[in-house]
């Protein structure tokens, strides 16, 4: 055979290879062993310094026919094999837009949240501020400043979660009232405020005491404020919350920070006052703590008991969430359990 032949040979058992090639490594391999330093073309191509004058130059240009014909064949399959790889890519990754989609498991506000925001509304819309207290508090606004000096027999009731001598979680939300009455300035207008968050006391957890709850402060001061005015926005709260004919009641009771002071009771929203298991057949329910301000509170403020009065109240929304739901202990609130949570789905 000539070498010509064996050239042609070559070009044609290659081609063939490269036809059956079916990844690019293999491709590759064909493309080093047929072209690279040590395969036949190099070789013949190196052999050339023994042929005769006249042969060279035929030969030569054969073998780099061959060479580029090979090249360009590879090239070729090369690109196909790529577009081959890439559209086999595309398909694996191809999404099925028709298919049903995964369901997002929606979230609701905490039924506590709800109540204090719709009470926060109420209050919004008889003209208050709603104002953000702190849950870490000094000594000093959670109790001196709300007439209970260190040695008050009154702080028994609120045994505390103390940080430091000075410093405590709050016990109630009373602290925030004279926080907003030493920044008030009245000169703009009376001081109308609710206040609500969480409250911290050192109770043993059951049904009805949690050692965190929450409650709503609220607090109103200008130049004749009677008890009327307290019992009138009351009762108009009561209304808004357990139905247009709510009654309330007042009794007298005792804060340090409010003097008179008042338990305030609501008559029953399930009975009307009958007498049922709500109102463990009384006929009223016992809902919030109020009075008003005493004039000490005032004067430590800065504020002049002679020409200003106020009221003030202080409400739970866990207690108001479990009358209103029926919820029998108010454990339910804090321990996550998304199948309680789940039947509160707001609106
Ligand atoms: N701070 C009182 C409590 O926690 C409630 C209260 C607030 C009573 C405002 C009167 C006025 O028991």
């Amino acid at each position: 055979m000539s070498l010509q032949e064996k050239l042609e040979a070559l070009k044609v058992a290659t081609v063939e290879k490269i036809k059956a090639a079916e990844d690019l490594q293999l491709l590759n391999q064909i493309r080093v062993e047929t072209l690279g330093k040590k395969g036949p073309i190099t070789e013949v191509l190196r052999g050339m310094k023994d042929l005769s004058a006249e042969e060279r130059p035929k030969i030569g240009s054969f073998a780099n026919e061959i060479r580029d014909a090979l090249t360009a064949e590879i090239e070729e399959k090369k690109a196909a094999l790529e577009v081959a790889a890439m559209n086999k890519a595309l398909a694996e990754e191809s999404i099925d837009v028709t298919l049903p989609g995964k369901k997002m498991a929606q979230g609701t506000r905490h039924v506590l949240t709800q109540i204090m925001e719709e009470i926060e509304d109420i209050f919004i819309g008889m003209g208050y501020q709603v104002v953000e207290g702190y849950e870490v508090e000094q000594d000093h606004y959670n109790f001196e400043r709300m007439n209970l000096p260190k040695d008050h027999p009154a702080r028994d009731m609120q045994d505390t979660f103390y940080i430091s001598d000075e410093i405590l979680i709050r016990t109630h939300t009373s602290p925030v009232q004279a926080r907003t009455m030493e920044k008030h300035d009245f000169t703009k207008g009376p001081l109308r405020m609710i206040s609500p968050g969480k409250v911290f006391r050192r109770d043993t957890d059951d049904a009805t005491h949690s050692h965190q709850f929450h409650q709503i402060e609220g607090l109103v001061i200008d130049e004749h404020i009677t008890m009327g005015d307290l019992k009138g926005t009351l009762e108009a709260l009561m209304q808004r919350m357990f139905g247009a004919d709510r009654e309330i009641r007042l009794r007298p009771s005792y804060f340090p920070f409010t003097e008179p002071s008042v338990e305030v009771d609501v008559s029953c929203f399930k009975c009307g006052g009958a007498g049922c298991n709500v109102c463990k057949h009384t006929g009223w329910i016992e809902i919030l703590g109020a009075g008003m301000v005493h004039p000490n509170v005032l004067e430590m403020s800065g504020i002049d008991s002679e020409k200003y009065s106020g009221f003030a109240f202080g409400l739970g929304p866990d207690r108001i969430a479990m009358l209103r739901y029926g919820v029998n202990d108010i454990r339910n609130f804090y321990q996550n359990d998304v199948r309680f949570i789940r039947q509160f789905k707001g609106e």
